[in-house]
C-alpha cells in the first residue's frame, strides 16, 4: 500500500522533525532566490510526477499551496475544483471516482465535505484506493492534518519547540476540522497545556482529545483574564457551511482579536489562524499575528510533504 494520510497523529515524531527541516531548507532557498529577484524556490525532485488534486469544498490556501508546491518539485498537477466538473454530478459514487482517478496520477490530493476518515484506521469507514499515495485536505468536520503540520511547523519556527507551551484554543471547536487536527497533532505527540473557548459552549468532540496534554473548558468570562497566559493563540472562523448559522448571533464579539486583545498577550506570544480570517481576528499588521506566515509556511510544508510520500529527499 501507498503512503498516505489521512489523520494528524499518524506520523512519528521523527517524521515530523524530518519534514520541519525539509521545509526549512524550502523556505530558506525561497527567501534567497527571492532577494535576488530570481523565481522562488524549485527543484526537479518529483519530475514527471502527477498529483491529482481534487477539491470538492472551496479552499485557496490548501489548494494553491499544494499545486504550487507540487509545481515547485517539477511535477504536474491534473485538478478538479468542484464536483460539477466531474461524473460526480452524474451521479457517480466518490468511491468510483477516486478509483477512477487513481488510475492517472502517482498522489491523490482530497478535500471533501462529508467526514470520509473518522473511523479507526483498521475499520475505516471509506475505501480509498490502494495503488496510489493519498492526502486529506480536509474532510468535512472530522480533519485537516496537512494545516496541523504547518501550523505545528510554524510554532517550531517560533519557539524551536511544538511541547510544553501554553495555548489558547478559540473558534467552533465541534465543527473546525483545523482546531481538531491542531489539538490531535499537537496535544499527542507531545505535551501541551490547552485552553479552549468556544462562543456557542460546545466542547471538542472526545475523539480529538489529546492524549498526553491537559484540556480545560473555560467560559468566555474567562477569556480576557487568561490571555497573558498563552503562548499560542489559535482562532477559526465559525464553520457557517456545517452550521446553517454563525456570526450573525453575536457570539463571536468576545474573542475579537482588537489591539486591546493584543495587548494583554506576553510579547513572545503569537496569534495564529488557518485562515479564512474573519471577523475573528480585524488586525493581521501586528507583530504577534502570524496568519500570512502560517500560509507561507504551508507551501513549504507541502513540499516537503511531497517529497516524503514519493521517499526524495533535497
Ligand atoms: C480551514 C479549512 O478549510 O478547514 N481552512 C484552510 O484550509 N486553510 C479552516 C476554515 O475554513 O475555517
Amino acid at each position: 500500500m501507498k503512503m498516505r494520510i489521512l489523520s494528524a497523529n499518524e506520523l512519528g515524531w521523527d517524521t515530523i522533525l524530518d519534514l520541519f527541516h525539509m521545509a526549512e531548507d524550502f523556505r530558506l532557498q525561497d527567501e534567497l532566490n527571492r532577494h535576488r529577484n530570481d523565481a522562488g524556490v524549485r527543484s526537479n525532485l518529483l519530475n514527471g510526477c502527477i498529483v491529482g488534486s481534487m477539491f470538492l469544498e472551496p479552499s485557496t490556501r490548501t489548494r494553491w499551496s499544494f499545486e504550487a508546491a507540487a509545481l515547485r518539485l517539477g511535477g504536474n498537477v491534473v485538478s478538479a475544483h468542484s464536483s460539477s466538473s466531474s461524473s460526480l454530478e452524474k451521479g457517480e459514487t466518490l468511491e468510483d471516482t477516486l478509483n477512477t482517478v487513481a488510475n492517472y496520477v502517482d498522489v491523490l490530493i482530497l478535500r471533501c465535505p462529508e467526514p470520509l476518515f473518522d473511523a479507526s484506521p483498521n475499520h475505516p469507514n471509506f475505501c480509498i484506493p490502494s495503488d496510489v499515495a493519498f492526502i486529506n485536505a480536509g474532510d468535512g468536520n472530522n480533519e485537516h492534518p496537512t494545516q496541523a503540520l504547518l501550523d505545528a511547523y510554524t510554532i517550531w519556527r517560533r519557539f524551536e519547540r511544538v511541547g510544553d507551551l501554553n495555548i489558547g484554543v478559540v473558534g467552533d471547536l465541534p465543527e473546525s476540522r483545523a482546531i481538531h487536527s491542531f489539538v490531535k497533532l499537537l496535544g499527542s505527540k507531545m505535551t501541551n497545556n490547552f485552553t479552549t473557548y468556544c462562543p456557542i459552549g460546545f466542547d471538542i468532540p472526545d475523539k480529538f482529545f489529546p492524549l498526553t496534554s491537559s484540556i480545560h473548558y473555560k467560559k468566555e468570562s474567562d477569556f480576557d483574564e487568561h490571555l497573558p497566559e498563552f503562548d499560542v493563540l489559535y482562532l477559526n472562523r465559525m464553520q457557517e457551511e456545517r452550521r446553517g448559522w454563525g456570526r450573525e448571533t453575536g457570539q463571536c464579539e468576545l474573542y475579537k482579536m482588537g489591539f486591546d486583545k493584543l495587548d494583554m498577550l506576553d510579547q513572545q506570544a503569537i496569534v495564529m489562524n488557518p485562515g479564512p480570517r474573519r471577523d475573528e481576528m480585524p488586525i493581521i499588521s501586528d507583530p504577534k499575528v502570524i496568519y500570512q506566515e502560517q500560509t507561507r509556511n504551508g507551501m513549504y510544508m507541502r513540499m516537503a510533504l511531497l517529497c516524503w510520500l514519493f521517499g526524495v529527499k533535497p
